[in-house]
């Protein structure tokens, strides 16, 4: 009655924001997203019912806070009459700080729970449970490049093209480490409910999908470079013309971009993509990795730097 799961959380290129379901969460839009392969969250999940409430404890702490979106996470892969739960979670990079932990932590719980009730369950099933927790989380089922696709009832996921066939580096800048000031479900419903721009993005979002599809697959770099850049700015437009304004960056945030800009002047293969924080991620080839991570370790404002190569979708560890 105990399975422990490990999932990497994944980077957008084409960005979720906006739901069209709130009750189900289902996203306004499609996304395209990478897998990491080397931050990751590892967690057990163990079923006991001679335990009266679920308890979780992430790095070594307690943690109520996010009890609740745990155990209804578990509730949706197990239903309401489950056994109650213990569950530990381990992360190797910051919480909370728009670098998608919440992506691997719903991924890894979702296939640890499934596992402790020796509940089969295919990938697609899990992403679309996972999805239900936090929309990013059900691309942090598949590895590689992953594609969410929303439809009227709900949504399917699926790698469009693998980690061998183009492998790309991911260096992180990190400019913030503590917890960010409003959490996407939120942030997402006053750009819904208030920014001028919000229609717009969604009706864009196709042909962004389409462009960044056609680079994946031609493995065209500079195109997906465009596409991933021009999404991720539309996206913090729409976050920025909202009431109240959401506003993720930080003056190091625009520091990274300058050195990105200025590494792609001297003809270096890197893009920059943003999500929910302040933290810059630059996405190279492989080859680029130690020129990309010296520019960005000596921006004014980055206090660390992280770095990952592409990887595998969350996986049952163990089981007994
Ligand atoms: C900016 O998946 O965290 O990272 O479904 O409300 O949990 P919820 O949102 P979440 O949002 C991710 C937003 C983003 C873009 C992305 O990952 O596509």
């Amino acid at each position: 009655m105990r399975a422990t799961a490990r999932a990497q959380p994944n980077i957008a290129l084409i960005k979720y924001w906006g739901k069209r379901d709130t009750r189900r969460n289902l996203p306004a839009v499609g996304s395209i997203s990478i897998t990491l392969a080397d931050l990751f969250t590892e967690t057990s999940v163990e079923l006991d019912d001679d335990l009266l409430h679920d308890c979780l404890v992430v790095n070594d702490r307690d943690d109520p806070g996010m009890m609740p979106r745990i155990s209804k996470c578990l509730d949706e892969v197990l239903g309401s009459d489950r056994p109650r739960a213990r569950v530990d979670s381990r992360c190797n990079f910051p919480i909370a700080a728009g670098l998608a932990s919440s992506a691997s932590a719903f991924a890894a719980v979702v296939v640890a729970g499934a596992a402790a009730a020796g509940q089969p369950h295919n990938a697609d099933e899990m992403a679309r449970l996972a999805g239900r927790a936090s929309g990013s989380a059900a691309r942090s089922l598949f590895g590689g490049y992953v594609e969410l696709t929303s439809d009227d009832d709900d949504i399917s996921v699926a790698s469009i093209c693998s980690v061998e066939e183009w492998p790309l580096s991911v260096v992180v800048a990190i400019t913030e480490s503590g917890a960010k000031t409003i959490g996407s479900s939120e942030a997402m419903e006053i750009s819904r409910n208030t920014s001028p721009f919000y229609d717009r993005w969604v009706g864009a979002q196709a042909e962004d999908l389409k462009t960044a599809r056609d680079a994946i697959s031609a493995r065209d770099f500079e195109k997906l470079a465009a596409v991933a850049e021009h999404n991720c700015l539309k996206m913090h437009s729409v976050m920025w013309a909202s009431r109240p304004p959401v506003v993720y960056w930080n003056s190091a945030t625009l520091n990274c971009l300058q050195a990105i800009r200025e590494l792609q002047s001297r003809g270096v293969a890197v893009f920059f993509t943003i999500d929910a924080g302040p933290q810059v991620k630059a996405i190279c080839l492989p080859e680029e990795e130690v020129v990309v991570r010296s520019a960005l370790a000596g921006t004014s404002g980055v206090s660390n730097i992280l770095v990952s190569g592409l990887g595998a979708g969350a996986e049952l560890v163990k089981q007994r």
